[in-house]
């Protein structure tokens, strides 16, 4: 039986001197603050495929939409003998590309989830012996250097999880995923959109509280790998539109006045009663923000597909002539 391969770029150690670094920073400014990425241990992994399948959930099932009419189209203009996929999770939708692409030689899910690296890879090796897959536990937002496979390559990057980058930090991604791209290669990116409020905000505060769990995880993962003692239980999730940005901010909130002692760092981090967390922006774009953004990375948008409401998009984009 054909079986993937797993390099990692972030062992253990790293990843926890690399959560210090953040929690020590984003905790002991005002207003306090933490990186989305450590949503994703296990556990959060598994609460967002969870939020994927509830009502208000819109995103997943509007590029799902979007993708099964693409495909085709995407695979035809790319003719890729690599996918690489940035922030893959269960790579659930990526399969309809994949079915789309016979010639395909390597998938490349990148990814800082080991759990959701290895589900996924196993899940597609069984559906596609043939395929190679050399899965990636890497943070995309730090150089990482591929594994060698046959060019062109595709490089898709989907469920929006661009807007959860703030702009300067989408502005470094773009460059260098721009970096990464050689002649013939593309770019996939999905894109959540703009759109009326109530819609927005009931995607991020559903009525389970799946999000809330998701959001309180990043507690639980502070507490289990820095020795902290957050209770979930003291804090709120929020859910809040902001207009001038066009983002979501999921932020958590102290119910009352707390003093939480995370042991690594040998920090007592004071909370006021109402105080928040910010944990995560989600921004949601329009097409001519995107072509700019894309255009000052040095890409070029060659095509922008909307699933049939308008509520999200996805663009394909080639390195274009000059950075800049
Ligand atoms: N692409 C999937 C999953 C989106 S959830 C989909 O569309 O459904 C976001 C994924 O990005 C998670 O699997 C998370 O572990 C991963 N992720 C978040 N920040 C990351 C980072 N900095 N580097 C690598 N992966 C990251
Ligand atoms: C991964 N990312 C695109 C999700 C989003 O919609 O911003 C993460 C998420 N946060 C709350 N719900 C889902």
């Amino acid at each position: 039986m054909s079986d993937f391969e797993m390099t990692r770029t972030l062992d253990e150690h790293a990843a926890e001197s690399a959560l210090r670094a953040d929690v020590l920073h984003g905790l002991t400014r005002t207003p306090k603050v933490l990186p989305p990425k450590w949503f994703y241990d296990a556990r959060g992994s598994e609460l967002f495929e969870e939020i994927t399948r509830l009502p208000e959930y819109y995103p997943t099932r509007a590029e799902r939409e979007i993708l099964l009419e693409r495909a085709q189209e995407i695979a035809s203009a790319s003719g890729a003998r690599t996918l690489v996929e940035l922030g893959s999770g269960s790579s659930e939708k990526t399969r309809h590309l994949i079915e789309a692409m016979p010639a395909l030689d390597t998938y490349i899910p990148v990814d800082v989830s080991e759990s959701a690296l290895a589900g996924a890879a196993g899940k597609l090796l069984e559906e596609h012996p043939g395929l190679r897959v050399h899965a990636l536990l890497a943070d995309f937002t730090r150089a990482m250097r591929l594994p060698e496979s046959p060019g062109p390559r595709l490089v898709v990057f989907l469920g929006g999880t661009i807007g959860n980058l703030l702009p300067p930090e989408r502005a470094q991604f773009l460059a260098s995923v721009r970096e990464m791209l050689s002649p013939g290669d593309t770019l996939l990116i999905g894109t959540d959109l703009v759109k009326d409020e109530a819609v927005l905000v009931a995607a991020y505060d559903d009525a389970q509280g799946v999000t809330a769990e998701f959001n309180k995880n990043v507690l639980a993962v502070i507490d289990r790998e820095l020795g902290a003692d957050f209770h979930t239980a003291d804090f709120t999730h929020v859910a809040v539109w902001n207009r001038e940005r066009e983002w979501i901010e999921m932020r958590l909130r102290a119910r009352s006045d707390a003093v939480v002692k995370i042991r690594a760092l040998d920090l007592v981090v004071p909370f006021a009663a109402g105080e928040e967390i910010l944990t995560e922006v989600s921004a949601k774009f329009r097409q001519e923000g995107v072509r700019r953004e894309l255009a000052a990375a040095g890409l070029e948008l060659t095509q922008w597909w909307t699933d049939a409401a308008g509520r999200f998009a996805l663009s394909l984009s080639v390195a274009g002539r000059e950075a800049g």
